[in-house]
């Protein structure tokens, strides 16, 4: 079976969270591809070049461990913005969304350059303000020395270059269905993707 769920959104706004549920519950494989961004950004402030990164990206460099720093959130969000970075890593995701078994892959341009195909198209929102204060209380868990207003400062920055870039900007597919959960709790955010997921499964 070849099913593909695209989700979209800015970040923080649960997008990971959704994704990886989905994909349990139904056995489909999942590819966060901010990853691939952020190790791109990782080599790029160890002084390769954007470009070479991204077309020698190895799939062991995936590994989360290290790439989710506010510095390579920032970086990873300037070289997605060049489009020789996202033109290397295109054919590797559409592999990845059209593989047998189904897949799950979440990001900003999956539903509208990635996958238009997808088979199930969200866009996960919530207010910036509540994305900055999920990503602070990330961050600080996980031992950061960082302020709710420089989180938010970034969420802001990272909206805009993401949305504003001329190369695959994040912006909502038509027939994606749109997702607010800036007053959700996980649970209410998973059931509303889980049902829209559900309607749309081959029987
Ligand atoms: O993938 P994305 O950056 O969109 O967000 P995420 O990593 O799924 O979620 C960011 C943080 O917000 C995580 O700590 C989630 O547990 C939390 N979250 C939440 O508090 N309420 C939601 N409805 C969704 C996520
Ligand atoms: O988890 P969070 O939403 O904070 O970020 P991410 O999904 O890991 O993505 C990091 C950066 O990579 C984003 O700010 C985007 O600039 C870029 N990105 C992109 O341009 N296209 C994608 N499909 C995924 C990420």
């Amino acid at each position: 079976m070849i099913f593909t769920v695209a989700i979209d959104g800015p970040a923080a706004a649960g997008k990971g969270t959704i994704a990886r549920a989905i994909a349990g519950r139904y056995g489909f494989a999942h590819l966060d591809s901010g990853l691939l961004y952020r190790a791109v950004a990782r080599k790029a402030l160890d002084g390769m070049s954007a470009e070479d990164a991204a077309r020698g990206l190895d799939p062991s460099d995936l590994s989360e461990a290290g790439l989710r720093t506010a510095a390579i959130s920032s970086e990873a969000s300037r070289v997605a913005a060049i489009p020789e970075v996202r033109s290397a890593l295109v054919h590797f995701q559409r592999a990845f969304a059209r593989s047998e078994g189904g897949a799950v892959i979440d990001g900003r341009d999956i539903g509208t350059v990635i996958c238009p195909e997808a088979e199930v198209k969200l866009f996960v929102t919530a207010s910036p303000e509540v994305r900055a204060e999920r990503r602070w209380k990330e961050l600080t868990g996980s031992g950061a020395d960082t302020t709710l207003d420089a989180v938010l400062a970034d969420v802001h920055e990272r909206d805009r270059r993401d949305a504003e870039r001329a190369t695959s900007p994040m912006i909502a597919a038509e027939d994606a269905l749109q997702l607010d959960t800036s007053a959700m709790s996980i649970d209410e955010a998973l059931a509303a993707a889980a049902a829209h997921v559900e309607a749309r499964l081959p029987r």
